[in-house]
């Protein structure tokens, strides 16, 4: 199989430093010869070009660097489907998790009806009109449902957009008021950290992986580091406490694989700058191997 690694070194979609150097740190912690061993043809397609912007973003805006990201999504959208066009499976690195953006909707001209798997400790379904902080991370998933602001919606075009009946959300344990909102009018099954702690991992992953191939030619895993419980994953920006476990994270990589439905992925949030070593990277690039199909025995 092949496989085309893209990098996006952004951070202003999260208004915060480190999270830029997320691609070099998982390229360090040997990403590519993790894939070489599980037979990949792997082609690094390097990082797309993140402009400089004046920094600090306008006091009081509730879309931080909306250019800066929307530029920078709209290359990705591009290089998601140069890749595809060329039989190859994107592997996009990133970066903060506003990138989801360019990823689903260079995928989804591509995968007409598409799943998205959303491992995350949020739901990042905010919008302009919701968010508190103003960082276009927290509203990614929002824009590749069809709402946020007209200059993310015209990524990849407006009408591209998935169907929230094929959306999971996995590990989310900090969501907003009007987060709360949004999820409930979408219909969106969102699996929070009690439902984990209920059912257990088997049966909800039995559950998210039937919602997102129902109907579906096939499925994005868009994995957000901060899903992980910060012991596992330290080296993320919005760490939240109580999330999924090394096992349970592992778990779920390996539910997916068996289903054999993957068509795209992304690894989303890790920072350096706020690691323990290369920690995080490390266990990112563990849960890669899982993903594609490392087994135990
Ligand atoms: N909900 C918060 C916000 O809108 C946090 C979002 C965190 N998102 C992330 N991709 N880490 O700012
Ligand atoms: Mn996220
Ligand atoms: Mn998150
Ligand atoms: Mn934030």
């Amino acid at each position: 199989d092949k496989l085309t690694l893209i990098g996006v070194p952004l951070h202003y979609g999260a208004d915060r430093r480190g999270v830029e150097m997320g691609p070099s740190a998982l390229r360090g912690a040997q990403l590519q010869a993790r894939l070489q061993a599980l037979g990949f043809d792997v082609r690094d397609a390097g990082d797309i070009a993140v402009p400089k912007a004046e920094e600090p973003a306008a006091s009081g805006t509730n879309l931080k660097y909306l250019h800066e990201v929307a530029q920078v999504n709209r290359e990705l959208c591009r290089a998601v489907d140069g890749a595809l066009k060329e039989g190859r499976f994107p592997f996009v690195i990133g970066g903060d998790h506003s990138i989801a953006i360019g990823t689903i909707k260079g995928v989804r001209k591509h995968v007409r009806k598409l799943g998205v798997i959303w491992f995350d400790a949020h739901s990042d379904v905010n919008t302009e009109r919701t968010t508190g902080s103003g960082n276009i991370h927290g509203m990614p998933l929002a824009v590749c449902l069809g709402y946020g602001h007209p200059n993310l919606l015209a990524v990849g075009g407006e009408e591209n957009v998935v169907d929230p009946r094929n959306v999971v959300i996995l590990g989310a344990r900090s969501i907003d008021p009007g987060e709360r909102n949004f999820l409930k009018s979408q219909g969106i099954r969102v699996f929070t950290m009690h439902e984990i702690d209920r059912f257990g991992m088997l049966q909800v992953m039995e559950e998210t992986l039937r919602i997102v191939t129902d109907g579906t030619d096939g499925v994005h895993l868009s994995l957000d580091l901060d899903g992980m419980d910060p012991s596992e994953a330290p080296g993320v920006g919005t760490p939240v406490p109580g999330g999924l476990s090394y096992r349970e994270s592992h778990f779920a990589m390996e539910t997916i694989h068996e289903r054999g439905c993957l068509v795209s992925a992304e690894i989303v949030e890790v920072n350096p700058m706020l690691d323990v070593g290369n920690k995080t990277a490390s266990v990112a690039v563990g849960l890669v191997g899982s993903l594609f199909g490392e087994r135990i025995l």
